[in-house]
C-alpha cells in the first residue's frame, strides 16, 4: 500500500494532507509513504522531518507513481494526477458541488474519489470529520481576526485613567466554528450574544455563558434538517428574524458570521442597511464569504470598509493556522483510513456497504456515484 501526499497547487493553500505524525503511524501500519517535495513547508513541516519519518520524498511524478491512496487538502486539477495508477483512490476535501467538473474528470480518469467533507456526522466518525476540526480553528481565528482590526480592546480593564469597556461581540451561526467564536471571544473578555436558526443551540450558547438571542413564537423554529444541519427558513421567520438581529446588531462591536446550509449558498444575514447602524469602527467577520456569504458587501479574501464597519472576508481560514489545521485533518484522514486497516493485507479495505465509505465516495468504476450528487 503505497500513499502519496501532495504539495497543494492552489496558491491560497498552506496545508498539507499529513504531517510527520501521521506518516509515522500510516509506516508502522505497513504503507509505504510518499511525500511530494515542498508539501508540508507552508505548514511549518520540512522535507527533512517527512524524511525522518520515514517517507520518501521526491517530486509529483515518483510521488504518484504506484500510489493507491493520493491524499490532497484541496482536489487537484485532474491533469495532476495524469501519473496515477487507475482505481488509486483520491482522499481529501474536494468541494465536490462547487467542483462538479473535476470530479466528472476523476471519474473518467479511474480515480476513485473520496471527498472527506462527506463524512456522515455520526458518533463513529467524529474523529474522521474535517468540517468540525477545521471550523473549529476557523471559529477561534476568526476572533482573532477581529481583535487585530478593532480599534478597542476586547476586555473591561479598569485602569487609573479610567474604565475601558468590554467589546460586544455576536456571534450568528452556532455550529462548530460558532461555538468555539464563542468561546474565544469569552475568554478574550468581550461579552457574548449569538444566535441560530437551531433551537437546540440556545441550550448549548447559554452553557458557554453568552446570551441567545432568538426569534420566538414563528413557525418553524426548530430550523433542524438531516444530520443536524440546518435548513432554509420560511419567509415568515426570516422577515422576523431579520427584525431581531436590526435592533441587536446596531449595539454590536464586533460581529461574526459562520451559517451555512449544506449544498446551498450561504444565508444573508446582515444587509447593507442593518451596517449603517453600527458605530464607526466596528467589525464584521464573515466567516461564510467563500460560500456566498452571510453579509452583504463581503469580498472573499479582503476587509473591505463599509459605512465605517470593517468586513473582514479572509479566504481559507483554517489555513491561518496551518500548522494545528493541518495536523487535524491529517489525523482525520489517519482516523478514516486505519478504521478500516485490514492487519494482515495491510492496506485499507473499505466495504462498499458501510455507511461511511458510501457518504464519502464520490466515484468508482468510472462513475459518479454518490447520492448527493447524482440526485442533483
Ligand atoms: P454549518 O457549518 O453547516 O453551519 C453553521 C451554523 O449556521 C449551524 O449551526 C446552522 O444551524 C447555522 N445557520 C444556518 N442558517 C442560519 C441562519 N439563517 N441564521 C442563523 N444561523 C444559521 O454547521 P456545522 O458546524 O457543520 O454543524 C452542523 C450540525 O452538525 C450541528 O448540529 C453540530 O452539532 C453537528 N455536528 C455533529 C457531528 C457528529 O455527530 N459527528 C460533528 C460536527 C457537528
Amino acid at each position: 500500500m503505497k500513499i502519496a501526499v501532495l504539495k497543494e497547487t492552489d496558491p491560497l493553500e498552506t496545508r498539507v494532507s499529513a504531517t510527520p505524525e501521521t506518516v509515522k503511524k500510516f509506516i508502522s501500519l505497513g504503507a509505504d509513504m510518499a511525500v511530494e517535495t515542498d508539501a508540508g513547508t507552508a505548514a511549518g513541516f520540512s522535507d527533512a522531518q517527512y524524511s525522518e519519518a520515514g517517507a520518501t520524498v521526491g517530486d509529483r511524478a515518483a510521488t504518484l507513481d504506484g500510489a493507491d491512496a493520493i491524499f490532497c487538502v484541496r482536489g487537484p486539477d485532474p491533469d495532476g494526477l495524469s501519473g496515477a495508477k487507475p482505481g488509486a483512490r483520491l482522499i481529501g476535501s474536494l468541494n465536490p458541488f462547487g467542483e462538479r467538473e473535476r470530479v466528472d474528470a476523476y471519474a473518467k480518469a479511474g480515480i476513485e474519489a473520496l471527498a472527506m467533507e462527506f463524512m456522515p456526522r455520526i458518533t463513529r466518525a467524529q474523529s474522521m470529520d474535517i468540517l468540525s476540526s477545521q471550523s473549529n480553528l476557523a471559529g477561534y481565528k476568526a476572533v482573532l481576526d477581529a481583535c487585530a482590526e478593532y480599534g478597542r480592546a476586547f476586555p473591561m480593564m479598569m485602569t487609573a485613567a479610567g474604565t475601558v469597556s468590554a467589546a460586544r461581540c455576536f456571534v450568528m451561526g452556532v455550529g462548530v466554528a460558532g461555538l468555539q467564536a464563542i468561546a474565544t471571544a469569552r475568554r478574550l473578555g468581550a461579552q457574548v450574544s449569538a444566535t441560530d436558526v437551531r433551537a437546540a443551540t440556545k441550550e448549548q450558547i447559554e452553557s458557554l455563558g453568552a446570551k441567545p438571542i432568538f426569534v420566538e413564537d414563528v413557525e418553524g423554529i426548530e430550523g433542524e434538517g438531516t444530520g443536524g444541519y440546518a435548513t432554509e427558513m420560511s419567509e415568515e421567520y426570516q422577515k422576523a428574524q431579520a427584525e431581531l438581529v436590526s435592533s441587536h446588531i446596531a449595539k454590536q462591536d464586533v460581529v461574526i458570521t459562520t451559517a451555512l446550509i449544506p449544498g446551498k449558498p450561504a444565508p444573508r444575514l446582515i444587509s447593507d442597511a442593518q451596517i449603517t447602524t453600527m458605530r464607526p469602527g466596528s467589525v464584521i467577520v464573515d466567516l461564510a464569504v467563500e460560500q456566498g456569504g452571510n453579509v452583504e458587501g463581503a469580498v472573499a479574501g479582503e476587509v473591505v470598509e463599509k459605512h465605517g464597519v470593517k468586513i473582514v472576508g479572509h479566504r481559507n481560514v483554517p489555513g491561518r493556522l496551518a500548522a494545528d489545521a493541518s495536523a487535524l485533518f491529517a489525523r482525520n484522514l489517519y482516523n478514516f483510513l486505519s478504521a478500516f486497516w485490514d492487519e494482515e493485507a495491510k492496506k485499507p479495505v473499505l466495504p462498499e456497504d458501510d455507511e461511511i465509505v458510501q457518504g464519502v465516495t464520490l466515484t468508482r468504476g468510472g462513475e459518479v456515484v454518490n447520492e448527493r450528487l447524482t440526485a442533483n
